[in-house]
């Protein structure tokens, strides 16, 4: 028999400022490395701000916030993540004093959302680095970004107190290692940085992300603190043991970060590959005691899964969310060449519970797609069927581990509302219950469109699911 999600499920979107908010040089707003990105990951950053930036602007959520939560809140939602961009809230980053009209901003948007009983799950580094660190310090290849970002974590905590309980420390902590600038603000070009560069960043932003769990708690007990980690799913490409070892390498290349966050210490496996590529991290006394501050909970994005094999040479590879893989002959994939697969949102949240036992938050899932706004009998709206397809596929899956008996808390669709997409900066890859009149070239009015899957999602939550198709 089909039962219902469970009661306090937390159904909601999720947004990022840098995608969607605009305003980019608005009531003191510092530069971020996203307004040096016009390409999206699709070529290096550039010296100067680019005049066809779809970021700069976004979809000025910073002016329609009222309007756009209010379209969440008809939907039903429960709970509402979005990220604060640093540098409204310390322009440079390493100043001693906020930005008043930065955390002003990000207080009515907070108070919008309690008006109609939302929670808000706050980012508080969604690939959004002040430019200002990046420039000066190299981004997380300095010690220094820790105690800049305590103070900035610091600085919210206290002024939100009370008022947001969620709070998620890095976006998408792993992207680290594909795209160092967008994930960890570093400056230098990628292809010169070494191994031990990489993991000296990741050192200091997990130190960082454990200070701040402990900050989080002291401020309001009732605080909880999750990591984010983009949650890939690898498959080996063949039953030959030597694909099935690849993957077990693949895969602690994801679990480094998690692993750290949930358990508050360095992996077992590190060692051993510390000293096979001769890395040597530098650490303080006290970095040891720090990570034993581990998570709340766990979330993660899920899109895709990949296949790996030993030998790659011979397969067709697939595009994908910042990493790339084999292409699985059992799957579709999206119009930009991602592998749709809702089981494998069923097997990793099995695999992240298996591993800690603690809560899970899927806080993004959907289809970037291209839609097309339409009128119909009810006016203009986008018949977008194939994003309901997906979406009701994907939510099958989590309520199939919840009967697994998995702890999900809660699912987060990402770009509940249309916003400019991450890796390729484009304003026509759309996943949004709510189109957004605004176009590659940066033409449209900005007005908001209800789609058909608006409907329906609001449909999901007050049925808490049952109205989900199985096939
Ligand atoms: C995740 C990011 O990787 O994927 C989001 O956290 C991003 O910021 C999302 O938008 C979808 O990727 P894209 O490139 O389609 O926008």
């Amino acid at each position: 028999m089909k039962t219902a999600f469970p009661k306090n499920f937390l159904w909601g979107g999720a947004t990022a400022a840098n995608q969607c908010e605009g305003a980019y040089n608005v009531d003191g707003k510092g530069l971020s490395i996203q307004d040096f990105m016009p390409d999206g990951v699709m070529k290096p950053p550039g010296k100067t701000i680019e005049e066809r930036n779809l970021k700069l602007e976004g979809i000025d959520y910073y002016h329609h916030y009222k309007e756009d939560i209010a379209l969440f809140a008809e939907m039903g939602f429960k709970v509402y993540r979005f990220s604060i961009a640093w540098s409204r809230i310390f322009p440079n980053g390493d100043e001693e004093k906020p930005n008043e009209a930065g955390l002003k901003f990000y207080e009515d948007v907070i108070d919008e959302c309690r008006k109609y009983r939302i929670e808000p799950l706050i980012t508080l580094s969604h690939y959004e680095t002040p430019y200002h660190l990046a420039k000066t310090y190299d981004g997380w290849r300095s010690r220094k970004m820790i105690e800049f970002y305590t103070h900035y974590a610091k600085t919210v905590f206290t002024r939100y107190k009370g008022k947001v309980k969620y709070w998620l420390t890095f976006n998408e902590i792993n992207s680290l290692w594909h795209f160092p600038y967008m994930g960890a603000g570093i400056l230098t070009p990628k292809e010169k940085l070494s191994k031990q560069d990489l993991y000296q960043a990741a050192h200091h932003e997990l130190v960082a992300s454990a200070m701040t769990v402990k900050l989080a708690h002291e401020i309001d007990p009732e605080n909880m603190v999750g990591c984010m980690v983009l949650g890939l799913v690898n498959y080996p490409r063949t039953c030959h043991p030597d694909d099935i070892i690849a993957v077990m390498k693949e895969n602690r290349k994801g679990f480094f970060f998690t692993d750290i966050h949930m358990r508050g210490y360095y992996p077992f496996y590190t060692k051993q590959m510390f000293e096979k590529e001769n890395i040597h991290i530098q650490m303080e006394d006290e970095d040891m005691e720090i990570l034993k501050n581990t998570c709340d909970f766990l979330s993660f994005s899920y899109y895709m899964s990949k296949c790996i094999a030993k030998d790659d040479s011979q397969y067709e590879k697939g595009k994908g969310n910042l990493t790339t893989g084999v292409k699985n002959p059992y799957l579709k994939e999206s119009e930009w060449g991602w592998q749709i697969d809702p089981q494998g949102l069923r097997y990793i949240l099995n695999m992240y519970y298996e591993r800690y036992e603690k809560p899970l938050f899927i806080v993004e899932n959907g289809l970037g797609a291209m839609d097309e706004l339409v009128q119909t009998d009810q006016g203009m709206c986008v018949e977008d069927d194939y994003r309901i397809a997906y979406m009701n596929d994907h939510l099958l899956e989590v309520k199939k581990a919840i009967d697994d008996g998995v702890d999900v808390m809660g699912y987060t669709a990402w770009g509940c509302i249309d916003l400019i997409s991450a890796s390729t900066a484009e304003m026509k890859k759309r996943y949004g219950f709510i189109y957004v009149d605004r176009n590659n070239d940066g033409s449209g009015t900005l007005k908001r469109y209800r789609k058909k899957s608006f409907y329906w999602y609001k449909e999901v939550i007050a049925s808490q699911g049952l109205n989900l198709i199985e096939k």
